[in-house]
């Protein structure tokens, strides 16, 4: 057998797996202790949707919306791009989606690079964004968009705090990190409350150290995709900006008693590839009180 065709083989194979891989979706349950958590959120469920990019699974995404189900939220918290920047005619479709999700609980949405990106777009007629379109019609069905905005959610007398960071495009730089300012996160958000159990919404997790300095005993995070391609041993191969072996590709990071969650996200774009036990997953935070 000639070398070339070995090759085709393999990369046949390769795509075969993808595709097998980018409609297997998982659910993965993450355990968060921490000691500012509440008596009343103790045992607290958390599902996470992040970088869905228009993605569906199922008719409406109703297999998305039965996996949710099956995961008991108390909140549906999005860490971002759950649409794609170069299809503002495909956000309505989400927004329904995610305007359903709000018969199973609470749902706050932070906004990735995509969201952000869509602020660019004019709504030909409309005299407004396709930004300003998406959040309205979320809006409508009750999900709470955060942009740079903190919501304080209660339990019995008793409350936690979550946060959507719009981290500035600068730093969606491709192929190289670029440095957060100092005074950033103040700036964007104000101050943390320092006896408060705080999530951060941040989509773009190479900025852990700045999201925990500032105060964020949690951050949801996704952007990466998993790396695409995942290498036994190693881990992610390359993230959305071309970084190659990012630090934070997939999975649970502690910094300094702050945690963050990263999802490898649900769908794709540019790059539709998910290899390497790199399925779309729906993590599932339990929120736990130290004792
Ligand atoms: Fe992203």
């Amino acid at each position: 057998m000639s070398l070339l065709l070995t090759g085709a083989i393999i990369a046949g194979a390769c795509l075969l797996r993808s595709e097998y891989e980018k409609v297997c979706l998982k659910l993965k349950t993450y355990v968060i202790e921490n000691d500012k958590i509440p008596a009343s959120f103790d045992g607290v469920r958390i599902a996470v949707l992040s970088d869905l990019h228009n993605k569906k699974f199922g008719v409406n995404n109703e297999e998305l919306y039965r996996y949710l189900k099956a995961a008991h939220p108390d909140y549906i918290l999005s860490a971002g791009d759950l649409i794609t920047k170069t299809k503002p005619e495909e956000t309505g479709d989400v927004a329904q989606f995610v305007g359903s999700l709000t018969k199973l609980c609470p749902v706050y949405l932070g906004n990735g690079n995509h969201e952000i990106k869509l602020r660019q777009y004019d709504v030909p007629g409309l005299g407004v964004t396709a930004y300003d379109r998406y959040v309205r019609h979320l809006q409508q069905f009750g999900v709470t968009v955060l942009a740079d905005e903190t919501a304080v959610i209660e339990r019995d007398g008793e409350s936690i705090c979550v946060t959507g960071l719009d981290l500035g495009l600068e730093h969606y730089a491709k192929g190289t990190h670029v440095a957060m300012k100092k005074g950033y996160m103040e700036a964007k958000l104000g101050q943390a409350e320092a006896d408060k159990f705080h999530i951060l919404l941040g989509h773009y997790p190479n900025y852990f150290p700045e999201y925990a300095a500032w105060g964020a005993d949690l951050v949801l995070a996704g952007h990466m995709h998993g790396g695409t391609v995942r290498l036994p041993g190693v881990g992610g191969l390359m993230s959305p900006n071309f970084e190659f072996f990012p630090t934070y590709d997939k999975g649970l990071f502690t910094r300094k008693g702050s945690a963050m969650v990263v999802s490898p996200g649900l769908g794709t774009h540019s790059i539709n590839v998910r290899f390497g036990d790199n399925f779309p997953e729906i993590p599932v935070i339990v929120l736990r009180k130290k004792k």
